[in-house]
């Protein structure tokens, strides 16, 4: 291929992953699988690794993030970023209507809108591309966080559509949907880190990471909700966001024009009703004046235009009284506090608990048994205690202690300075911390190990068949067969049997002796060694080779590896202290598990389909080694080269390779290749 069919294939499969991505990320209406995407997405990042000077900020293989902002610069915005009025009430709401049709008459429309509860951004566009990303900072200022919103899918980086104008700025809200603000709430939890408080929160501090790879991670969402700029498509506000989710934004269906007050107020009505429904928080509605002739006209007050308002719904909330706190102790010993209350009927549902997050937002409230307490379910999705009612305290109320020793296993909970967790050290001897490790371990991205899900671990750990998960590999038939177990579920409070026949048996004893296949770097993975997640565990089977290899290095051995920083290095470290894990490993080892990453396969001498050529490798590879590669190169028949000249044939490059060795593999043409068309090279 030369350079002028891979641009034109480049461009092309662009426009397709643009829009497959629209499809599933803005409309919900995937039309091809994961896996034809993911087969798109790949081809396109080869070439553009193979052709550096046609990559592009706004291509989707820039969605991944990569890219790390130490300090984000401050930008005037063009238009100022205005806040709104408040209203609670539809007398306010009438008075607002009155004031209205004083200056502008009867001849007007509403738009209304949602009033997203997330992080407001302005989204400038340049000739159909997204050229800046800007907070709201103090409303005339912003922080340029452009690299992580890049990553968010439902914002399109380029847009295909024709008579666009030619500069135009959006207004958005950046959120959190709930599922993903449970899983992560989950992760963090699961590494002892504190946790955010609501999706509004998550999704301030997502916007602020500095690596923008970790942004695209957090599956954060964009809902559009105004457009400013010169030559707009229409005169009117409601007709120019239809335009823009043409374009490809996502504009909330439940957008509406109204053309009256009366209407306005059926609408804030449907919302309400609706709202608990909704997969994110809003905290109330926007009710803004169609047409921008009519907005300029009733123009702003020193703080808010006159021609908007925000209806903002009041919290749910109940009085109930303290009756306890529980304490919940998690997969990897973190303990979080719940607040036992008192059945109380809040918007239509029963609230029996409330989070109280951890010891020190405890102490803020200064909880004594049988408080009368005011809950509120407001945006944040379970409950919580937003007031403790000190007056109708009893003077000889006790006040609660944060618990001293674990609630499953009674040893001594600690808490590290400068955290705000307290956790159960018995890390091996604590059931859910047990039942914790070997969930871990089986999952599909570990060991995949299928047929034993949660009710079954727990029937084993009761059981005393398993305490860790060498245990796994030494189950036996008869040990398994006819244990059984009614389980209720702690959620649904129903109750379910569980039962070990002699098919389940089976089923469970071939998983676990298939997992013995699984490569090496997912054993690693599987161990649960705190902080160290897949992309670490891959990257460090790569680099050292195999398990020995990592017990043996020092700390500075594990910095050196891309993606271990110094937690996860002390963390590896502290694990192989630890005589009881090197017991487990052993075990593991004496089961079969593979500790080594797989050899290359010996090729004959007389395949050489790399004669003659040189290659200068640069960067991590995703399935071999460098030493590895170099060493294929060469029984290949190829020549590995420190340096780049302008007589290198190839460039092979993985990830994290360096600018310079990429400026100059372009100064001198020299084709950079990835480990696939390495891969291709050397196997057709
Ligand atoms: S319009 C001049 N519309 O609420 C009008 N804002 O208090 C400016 N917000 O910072 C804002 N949903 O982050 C508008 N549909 C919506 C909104 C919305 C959420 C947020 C926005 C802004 C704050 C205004």
């Amino acid at each position: 291929m030369d350079k002028e069919q891979a641009r034109k294939k480049i461009e092309k499969l662009r426009k397709q992953l643009n829009e497959h991505n629209y499809k599933y990320y803005v409309l919900d209406e995937p039309e091809i699988s994961d896996f034809e995407f993911d087969k798109l997405m790949k081809e396109l990042e080869s070439l553009e690794k193979q052709y550096p000077d046609l990559a592009a900020p706004d291509s989707p293989t820039q969605r991944v993030g990569g890219e790390i902002t130490k300090k984000f610069n401050t930008v005037k915005h063009k238009y100022p970023m205005l806040s709104l009025g408040n209203t609670y009430s539809m007398e306010e709401l009438t008075e607002f209507d009155t004031r209205i049709r004083k200056t502008i008459g009867t001849d007007f429309s509403y738009a209304c809108e949602l009033k997203f509860d997330g992080v407001a951004i302005g989204l400038v566009y340049k000739k159909g591309r997204l050229s800046q990303a800007v907070t709201r900072g103090d409303g005339t200022k912003g922080d340029e966080v452009t690299t992580n919103v890049r990553t968010i899918k439902s914002i399109p980086l380029r847009i295909y559509a024709s008579n666009l104008p030619d500069e135009f700025e959006l207004r958005a809200e950046i959120i959190m949907p709930h599922k993903s603000f449970i899983r992560l709430n989950e992760e963090k939890q699961k590494n002892n880190e504190s946790l955010f408080a609501n999706p509004r929160n998550a999704a301030s501090g997502s916007l602020k990471l500095q690596d923008s790879a970790l942004v695209a991670k957090r599956n954060l969402d964009c809902y559009v909700y105004g457009i400013l700029g010169k030559d707009l498509p229409f005169e009117s506000h409601f007709e120019n966001l239809a335009k823009a989710r043409e374009w490809g934004f996502k504009v909330s269906d439940l957008t509406t024009r109204c053309n009256n007050i009366n209407d306005v107020m059926d609408y804030i009505e449907k919302i309400e009703k609706k709202r608990t429904s909704l997969p994110y928080d809003i905290d109330g509605v926007v009710i803004k004046v169609n047409s921008y002739a009519q907005q300029e006209q009733l123009g702003y007050t020193s703080k808010f235009p006159r021609w908007a308002i925000s209806y903002k719904y009041k919290a749910e909330q109940g009085i109930t009284r303290l009756l306890d706190v529980a304490y919940q102790v998690g997969r990897t010993g973190a303990v979080t506090p719940v607040a036992i209350l008192e059945p109380v009927l809040v918007a239509g549902t029963t609230v029996k608990r409330a989070s109280l997050y951890n010891a020190d937002k405890m102490e803020e409230l200064g909880l004594h048994y049988a408080d009368t307490v005011h809950i509120e379910k407001g945006g944040e999705i379970i409950p919580k205690i937003v007031e403790v009612k000190k007056d109708l305290r009893s003077p000889d109320a006790k006040k609660i202690q944060f618990a001293s020793h674990c609630p499953e296993c009674k040893t001594k909970l600690v808490r590290n300075d400068g955290e705000a967790v307290h956790y159960c050290p018995n890390s091996d001897g604590c059931p859910p911390q047990i039942q914790g490790k070997i969930e871990h371990f089986i999952s599909r991205r570990a060991m995949d190990i299928e047929g034993l899900g949660e009710g079954r671990i727990e029937v084993m750990i009761k059981n005393k068949l398993i305490t860790n998960i060498a245990d796994l590999y030494e189950l036996k038939y008869d040990q398994l067969l006819g244990l059984e177990k009614i389980v209720t579920d702690e959620i649904t409070g129903k109750q379910k049997k569980i039962s070990f026949r002699e098919k389940t048996v089976n089923n469970i004893l071939n998983a676990i002796e298939k997992s013995k296949e699984v490569s090496f770097e997912r054993v690693l993975y599987a161990l649960g060694i705190r902080y160290l997640g897949e992309t670490g565990a891959k990257k460090l089977a790569r680099h050292f080779g195999g398990l020995k290899q990592i017990k043996e290095s020092s700390f500075d051995d594990l910095l050196a590896v891309p993606e271990i920083g110094e937690r996860i290095a002390g963390s590896i470290k502290d694990f192989f202290d630890d005589e009881r894990n090197i017991e487990i490993v052993k075990r593991l080892e004496k089961s079969g598990l593979q500790f080594e990453i797989e050899k290359i396969p010996e090729t004959s001498k007389s395949e050489q389909p790399l004669k003659g050529k040189s290659f200068v490798v640069s960067g991590v590879f995703e399935r071999y080694s460098r030493s590895q590669i170099k060493e294929l190169i060469e029984l290949k028949g190829g020549k590995n080269i420190s340096s780049l000249s302008s007589k290198t044939d190839y460039l092979l490059a993985g990830d994290k390779m360096g600018p310079e060795k990429k400026r100059k593999a372009v100064e001198f043409n020299i084709p950079i290749i990835s480990e696939d068309d390495f891969e291709l090279m050397i196997t057709t």
